[in-house]
């Protein structure tokens, strides 16, 4: 494949950043980064002076940078990638986790997608992914240093014979030839996070309408992506990482299940779904467990399907913790045995915390503006024993539920 081609002219104000990422590239450049690999950025500043006596100030700024960029990146590509990739600020901020990338890369690759117009590279978080998954990727990103970065990437994990770099905007891009789109537009600009998904670059009704053209796509949006925003074309997937929910990504063509919402969860795959929205679950008295579902699950409005599971009812109609009298234990939800529950108030929830010689405690809490340091630092807590304090409402009125973890 030709792995350069560039149709964008580069922007004046560009040239000293790419003209400092070429001599990153150079042995020289190499040379410094590998010497930077476990520095301390606390003492960077000395490492500044010391590098500086035997190389160019402009390359060791360039060097410290990457490197700094570099220890960032480690928590969403893992040491062994991100001390061999390269990063930009945008970039590293805005790639999707290797976890998230393999995971759509693998939903694509089992329905035999073996080409992707990747819209929108950045850094190439998600190209090298599907790359990885054996898919043959055109990866297009407007600005020049970003696909720099993205071809860079490519020939550092050796997988360039599957990543063709284009820098070029996507609103030109033929995707005919390919298998599958995927787009993840830019939701950042200069003011910071876009929460209007017609602002994003390109805007989400170009992204979806590029994808009803394509046999299959994957539109990557914000989790927080009203669901209005859907259409009804669509699969829509939530998708958590280690709990933490990470992105929703959009699938459309053959093998997705259009107006189906999920929830999916990473490290273990595990994936909930159904076919259309669910009707209000009930609602009812606290029993002797409280499931708090992953956040997956709450963003997917898949909580009534959880209630259904286990039996059981919503402590109050607004608030996505589950209640039930029968042990249930499930991948979507954390589980906790009550032991008490109370009427807000400071003083009893102290007072009974001295009681049980609770030492450590672990505030939840879903409908109430109380700030867990604060409560902690409030209760003087002290003895050997733990427990989980959820600060929420039931009925309508603020309530603690004072439990532990079910095993
Ligand atoms: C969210 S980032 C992509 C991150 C990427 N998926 C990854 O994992 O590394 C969005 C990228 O879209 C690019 N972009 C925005 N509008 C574009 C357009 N019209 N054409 C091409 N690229 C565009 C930006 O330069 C930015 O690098």
């Amino acid at each position: 494949m030709d792995r350069v081609n560039a149709t964008t002219p580069s922007a004046p104000a560009d040239e000293p950043a790419r003209a400092a990422f070429a001599a990153l590239r150079t042995p020289e450049g190499e040379q410094l980064l590998a010497e930077l690999r476990d520095h301390d950025p606390a003492d960077e500043l000395a490492a500044a002076t010391r590098l500086r006596r035997t190389h160019p100030a402009e390359l060791v700024s360039a060097a410290l940078g990457q490197a700094r960029l570099r220890q960032r990146a480690v928590a969403k590509f893992g040491a062994e990638d991100a001390y061999r990739m390269y990063f930009t600020p945008n970039g590293v901020e805005q790639a999707t986790r290797t976890s998230v990338a393999a995971h759509r890369a693998a939903r694509f690759a089992g329905l035999g997608v073996r080409s992707v117009a990747d819209l929108c590279c950045g850094i190439g978080g998600d190209a090298l992914a599907l790359a990885r998954a054996g898919i043959s990727v055109l990866a297009v990103d407007r600005d020049p240093l970003t696909a720099e970065v993205a071809r860079a990437n490519a020939e550092a994990l050796g997988l360039e014979d599957l990543i063709e770099v284009r820098c070029a905007d996507v609103t030109e891009i033929d995707t005919s030839p390919y298998d599958a789109v995927f787009v993840d537009p830019a939701r950042r600009g200069g003011r910071g996070r876009i929460f209007d998904p017609e602002a994003y670059s390109p805007p989400l009704s170009w992204a979806a309408a590029a994808a009803l053209k394509a046999p299959r796509a994957a539109l990557k949006i914000a989790p927080g992506v009203p669901h209005e925003a859907i259409g009804p074309e669509a699969e829509a997937e939530w998708i958590s990482d280690g709990g933490d929910v990470k992105e929703a990504v959009l699938w459309y063509g053959e093998g997705f299940a259009p107006g189906a919402f999920r929830a999916t969860l990473l490290p273990s795959g595990a994936t909930l779904t159904a076919p259309a929205p669910l009707p209000a679950p009930p609602v009812g008295p606290v029993g002797r467990y409280l499931y708090e579902p992953d956040g997956a699950v709450i963003r997917a409005h898949l909580v009534a399907d959880i209630v259904e599971r286990c039996g059981g009812r919503l402590v109050d109609e607004t608030i996505a913790y589950v209640t039930s009298d029968t042990r249930y234990s499930s991948p979507y939800v954390s589980g906790y045995g009550i032991t008490d529950r109370l009427p807000f108030n400071m003083k009893k929830l102290k007072a009974l915390l001295r009681e049980r010689e609770v030492g450590v405690l672990t505030v939840k809490k879903r409908g109430s503006a109380v700030e867990p340091e604060e409560l902690r630092r409030r209760m003087k807590l002290s003895g050997p024993h733990s427990a989980t304090v959820f600060l929420t409402r039931v009925a309508g009125a603020p309530t603690m539920l004072i439990g532990h973890p079910l095993e």
